[in-house]
């Protein structure tokens, strides 16, 4: 059965696309590309239809991962329709989710972090206005929870 993932961050150029591209390297990894498709949307309007921002781009570079053909789009009504598993990087994020899913979403909406396995970690912090250290941060917090969301995944 096919499931489908969406990643959420705030503007969709930072950290939803590092996720988007960690998760899906991890499921290509795994060899199930076909059975685990992956997506990344903005809550916010600012940047849609840009390219990742540079810096994520490139400390993603690093670890191997290609984040450069992702551009930014903004969450709507329809992904709730599509997406099995919607996953915030921080609560406001979740909020703003929480407020525009239709009563009756029966899929999963939650803090990507929920699947990260140290539980004390909680939300992806914003990187876009310190410096590179919070690049490599989201890379750290996003490679331990991609792992364990492709678990869960597999458990489903
Ligand atoms: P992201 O980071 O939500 O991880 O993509 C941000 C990108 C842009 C802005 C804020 C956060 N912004 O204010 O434009």
């Amino acid at each position: 059965m096919t499931q489908q993932v969406l990643f959420v961050c705030l503007g969709n150029i930072c950290r939803s696309p590092t996720a988007h591209g960690v998760f899906a390297q991890v499921v290509s990894d795994a060899g199930l590309q076909s059975q685990v498709l992956v997506d990344s949307a903005g809550t916010g309007a600012w940047h849609i239809g840009e390219a990742p921002d540079g810096r994520a781009t490139q400390a993603a570079r690093e670890r191997g991962y290609d984040l450069s053909p992702l551009r930014a789009r903004q969450v709507a009504i329809a992904d709730f329709e599509r997406f099995d598993y919607i996953l915030a990087m921080d609560r406001t994020n979740l909020m703003h989710l929480e407020a525009l899913a239709p009563e009756d979403y029966s899929g999963h909406l939650s803090l990507f972090l929920d699947f990260h396995p140290n539980s004390s970690e909680r939300e992806v912090p914003d990187p876009y206005y310190g410096g590179d250290d919070g690049f490599n941060r989201v890379l750290d917090l996003v490679e331990a929870a991609s792992r364990g969301l492709l678990q869960s995944l597999r458990a489903d």
